[in-house]
């Protein structure tokens, strides 16, 4: 067994892992052992490409502000949800996805039993209190071989994890600092949402959540 391998030094829990789905798992506490070397990549990823808000197909501006780092950023305008190799904002290429991000995806997705995980695309998305993700699927990347690594820092969520259809009542579950959430082959397209976010401070991130989404985008 591999559980007892990611303790977490400051609790000594070692992390779970919790089926959500027969290829699903949330992965607790999983990302803790990374998250010293995780944050500052993020943090100079962020300098190159800045957080923003994006608005969708439909004309509304997104509660979430979102950056990417890799090959591929996910993006949204009028016309539409895409992957782009430039970032719209700066017209510049994304900045290469940190070694530590790249790592930390092919052994989440390792554990959950995705082996040899390559993402080429990692989203940044930083919520403040209110902001929230509503029902969707991730359906924009080419090939839905390839599983789904999303890892949550800072204030909880509540993930809303359904079916494949969107008519299907989703499980609620909550997502703590350093979880991380792993989907893919038969659940690879189960809609998932997150909650509006309660008011509160965390230790290390203060008033705010930021989850990094790592996919194989093309
Ligand atoms: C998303 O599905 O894009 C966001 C998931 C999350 O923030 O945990
Ligand atoms: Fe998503």
């Amino acid at each position: 067994m591999t559980l007892d391998l990611f303790a977490d030094s400051d609790t000594e829990q070692p992390a779970q892992r919790i089926a959500l789905g027969a290829q699903s798992w949330l992965l607790r506490g999983f990302a803790l052992p990374w998250v010293d070397n995780l944050l500052p990549a993020l943090r100079q990823v962020l300098r190159q490409s800045p957080l923003r808000h994006m608005v969708t197909p439909g004309g509304f501006t997104m509660s979430v502000a979102l950056s990417n780092c890799g090959d591929w950023g996910w993006t949204s305008d009028r016309s539409g949800y895409r992957y782009s190799a430039i970032d719209p904002r700066t017209g510049r290429p994304w900045p290469p996805m940190p070694d530590v991000v790249r790592a930390l995806a092919r052994a989440a997705a390792s554990d959950a039993g995705f082996d040899d995980f390559i993402p080429d695309a990692c989203l940044i998305n930083r919520y403040v209190p209110g902001a929230r993700v509503s029902l969707h699927q991730d359906k924009n990347e080419a090939d839905f071989a390839y599983p789904i690594v999303s890892v949550s820092l800072g204030l909880p969520a509540v993930f809303q994890f359904g079916g494949t259809e969107r008519n299907e009542r989703p499980q609620r579950v909550p997502l703590l600092h350093g979880d991380v959430a792993v989907w893919g082959g038969v659940d690879r397209l189960r809609y998932h949402g997150i909650l509006p976010i309660k008011e509160g401070l965390h230790p290390v991130l203060g008033a705010q959540r930021i989850n990094i989404t790592m996919r194989k985008a093309h």
